[in-house]
């Protein structure tokens, strides 16, 4: 059994006061509710230090949302894996559809943040979807593939193990057009039979695959209960503790 993950992206959201609130409605909230989910929550970098702190006694887990893949330099304004883990982050989004599209970053540099932060003991969140043109001209799957092959480059079976998958189709993002559970499954299906040519059958059957693209909790339950969904990576319904709770609790 695959123990499921509701992850929240805060994006460019929060200040520093509002990321306190965030965060204690979250620990809080969830002394309240029966769930099995793990939870991950991935503020922003200028928040990352204090939310660690107030999530110590709870079940809620750290990530970021990007990092470079040099350890340290002249990269003005990057953040290296040494300085995720020095504020307590055990996750990494990386290869993110913002990132790839506004901040043009390439599969190659993908391949580069993930083998960091692996060798980092940062477990890295690797993002991959397809766009609207993409699906409508049937190239969803050649698309996912070219970004799955290229993303794990070099990456062995047991690194495999520390990393989650998540599929978020760009045309779902912020959209409030959510893929059909049935379109997801079938996405989340072929992700798993391409991670079982690519290392073996058994990690394709421990690896989990996150669904992102307007979850809420309206849609959470359906598409949560396909079988190969192992959870939720959340951006806009998990900006408030009462939402991101609610999707928490479908998973019982
Ligand atoms: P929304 O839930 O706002 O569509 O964002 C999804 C996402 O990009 C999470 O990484």
């Amino acid at each position: 059994m695959r123990t499921k993950i509701i992850a929240g992206n805060w994006k460019m959201n929060k200040t520093l006061s509002e990321s306190i609130t965030l965060a204690s409605g979250i620990v809080n909230g969830l002394n309240n509710i029966n769930t099995k989910a793990e939870v991950i929550i991935c503020p922003p970098f200028t928040s990352l230090e204090t939310v660690n702190s107030l999530i110590k006694n709870s079940k809620v887990k750290l990530g970021a949302q990007n990092m470079h893949f040099e350890d340290h330099g002249a990269f003005t304004g990057e953040i290296s894996a040494a300085m995720l883990k020095s504020v307590g982050c055990e996750f990494v989004i990386l290869g993110h559809s913002e990132r790839r599209h506004i901040f043009m970053e390439p599969d190659e540099m993908i391949n580069k943040k993930i083998k960091k932060a692996l060798g980092s003991n940062l477990k890295p969140v690797f993002c991959i979807g397809e766009t609207l043109e993409e699906r409508e001209s049937n190239s969803t799957f050649k698309v996912l593939e070219t970004q799955v092959r290229n993303g794990l480059a070099n990456v062995t079976g047991s690194e495999l193990l520390n990393i989650i998958i998540a599929y978020e189709p760009v045309w779902a993002i912020g959209t409030g057009k959510t893929a059909t559970p049935e379109q997801a499954q079938e996405v989340h299906q072929f992700l798993r039979n391409l991670i079982s040519q690519m290392f073996s059958e058994e990690s394709s059957k421990i690896v989990r695959i996150l669904y992102g693209g307007s979850v809420k909790p309206s849609n959470a339950e359906s598409l949560l209960s396909k079988e190969d969904i192992d959870g939720a990576l959340v951006g806009g319904a998990c900006l408030q503790a009462e939402s991101f709770l609610q999707i928490i609790s479908v998973v019982n």
